[in-house]
């Protein structure tokens, strides 16, 4: 296990002491350059001498020499431990804990108190790692659980802990521990012990495992640590575990692979109406600004002029009798066929975003409406033309879109809309896992389209292509452009209507 074998790095390095104690002070030291070297049986040696002499000595202060003793008896175990004695080890370190326990009430001194939690953490820590070792989860889990009590800043306690629960297949136990290693680790306000060398690596590592814990029952609801009251779909919550995984370390390449494949055609097949309600709600009053100013969003102009491409140019294109705008926003894309359109009706879930659609451009739409696109085109049928720009994103499975389109356009009406593509390192990866994918749940929570799998379902719904053309930065997302296509279809007669008229 990856994250396991570099906290085993750890085991070496801390070396802990501080002591007035001349004599046991210098045994300890020996110790320590002797186990940093690798002479561990030499060490052993000197960290005997010196508690023999602590358990002589009865001159010394009592909390300098305890902590003398906690520090030799953890570096003894230490040195054990590297010379492949596990049950020495395992006795040395408890040796740490009970010397501890019994005189931890009598430190007046907070220091001292604070120095002999972090020695007495760490021991904790390291016999985890033993009895991991030797295949004893049980004793593992709470030797962990301890050195997180004694010290709570103690990141890899943690880590170490959630890889033990995961192990046990107690997954929900085991998202806990990593979360809390991830948010010592996120920390603005507190160091942690020993901080990772590389944390991008393992803030990835913490992720992706927190993501494949979510994984094992994605059927499931999940709720979220920090707000019990809200539960999101375990598909989302994973999905967004391994992108933050992906996100922090670009070539943790498992974490990709199960991003592509826990999205692609993946069990959810639409975002759900209250989650885009609730978003563009909540977006709403800034809903402009941020997707044209600080998003680069030209779908909507772009979705006008492949429109006119497809009918052969500008002068060509007809004005449509009714006209429905699905997931209008503020209107943007209404705008750009308004001088087409003889009665424009605007539709969106979100009751603020037509409010917010009137008031930036009163008298746009002959008509708003609150509802769900795919009952509005029932609704308002027959309908001449559909225009959807960047709304068709919240649907993965097309096939209740393209059935209510159907239903509502009359024969020889259009639809022309945008979709996104999947970004092109995905695209590959997809390409090899799962050459078929349809659509793509994507770590934003919209979702991307495989042209071929669209061309299908409209194909099967008795739409034909006029016009499709590449949309790429269509939208910008952390500065890197997103890749989309526009599709222009046309309604044919549907086959049961051929059929009646034959008959
Ligand atoms: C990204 S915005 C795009 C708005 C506008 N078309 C534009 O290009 O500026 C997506 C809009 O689609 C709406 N929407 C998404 N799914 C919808 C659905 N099933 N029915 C109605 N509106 C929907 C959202 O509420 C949101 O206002």
């Amino acid at each position: 296990m990856l994250l396991r074998a570099i906290l085993c790095l750890l085991l070496l390095v801390r070396v802990t002491a501080s002591t007035n104690g001349e004599s046991t002070h210098d045994l300890l030291s020996l110790g320590d350059t002797a186990l940093t070297m690798g002479h561990s049986n030499e060490a052993v040696q000197y960290y005997e001498q010196g508690l023999e002499r602590i358990h002589n000595d009865n001159d010394n202060d009592p909390t300098v020499n305890l902590l003398t003793e906690l520090s030799l008896y953890t570096n003894l175990a230490t040195a054990y431990s590297a010379m492949g004695q596990d049950h020495d080890a395992i006795a040395a370190y408890e040796k740490t804990l009970v010397a501890y326990k019994g005189s931890r009430n009598e430190i007046v001194d907070t220091a001292v108190k604070l120095q002999a939690d972090e020695i007495c953490a760490q021991a904790a820590f390291f016999l985890g790692m033993v009895y991991q070792d030797l295949g004893k989860p049980k004793d593992a889990a709470e030797a962990y659980q301890k050195a997180h009590e004694l010290d709570p800043w103690h990141w890899a306690s943690m880590a170490n802990y959630g890889a033990v629960l995961n192990d046990e297949q107690q997954y929900q136990k085991a998202v806990t521990a990593y979360n809390t290693a991830y948010d010592i680790l996120m920390n603005p306000e507190h160091k942690p012990t020993d901080p990772p060398a590389e944390p991008r690596f393992i803030l990835s590592q913490l992720q992706y495992r927190i993501g494949l814990c979510i994984s094992q029952d994605l059927e499931q609801t999940c709720v979220l640590e920090d707000d019990p009251e809200k539960t999101v779909s375990c598909q989302q919550l994973a999905t967004h575990a391994f992108s933050l995984a992906v996100e922090y370390d670009a070539d943790n390449e498992s974490a990709k692979h199960m991003l592509a494949t826990l999205t692609a055609d993946a069990t959810v097949d639409r975002a759900s109406n209250s989650y885009v309600k609730s978003l563009f709600d909540d977006y709403a009053a800034n809903f402009e600004h941020s997707l044209v100013q600080e998003l680069g969003y030209t779908g909507y102009e772009r979705l006008r002029r492949g429109f006119d491409k497809a009918l052969g140019n500008v002068s060509q294109v007809p004005v449509f009798a009714k006209v429905v705008d699905a997931g209008c926003g503020t209107g943007l894309v209404g705008e750009q066929f308004r001088n087409v359109s003889q009665y424009l009706i605007g539709v969106d879930l979100s009751q603020a975003i037509l409010s917010q659609a009137v008031k930036a451009r009163p008298g746009l739409y002959n008509e708003t409406v609150k509802g769900d696109v795919t009952q509005v085109f029932r609704d308002y049928k027959p309908i001449d033309l559909i225009i959807a720009a960047d709304s068709y994103i919240y649907f993965g499975d097309l096939v209740p879109l393209f059935e209510s389109m159907r239903e509502g356009l009359q024969n020889g009406g259009y639809a022309a809309f945008t979709l996104e593509n999947s970004n092109a390192e995905n695209e590959k990866l997809l390409a090899e896992s799962t050459p078929d994918w349809r659509w793509q749940l994507t770590a934003s929570g919209r979702f991307a389209h495989r042209q071929e799998y669209v061309l299908a379902v409209a194909q099967a719904h008795d739409f034909q292509l006029v016009h499709y053309e590449k949309l790429n930065d269509f939208r910008f997302e952390k500065g890197v452009g997103v890749r989309g296509h526009i599709f222009v279809l046309q309604k044919t007669e549907s086959r049961e209507d051929q059929q009646r008229i034959c008959k």
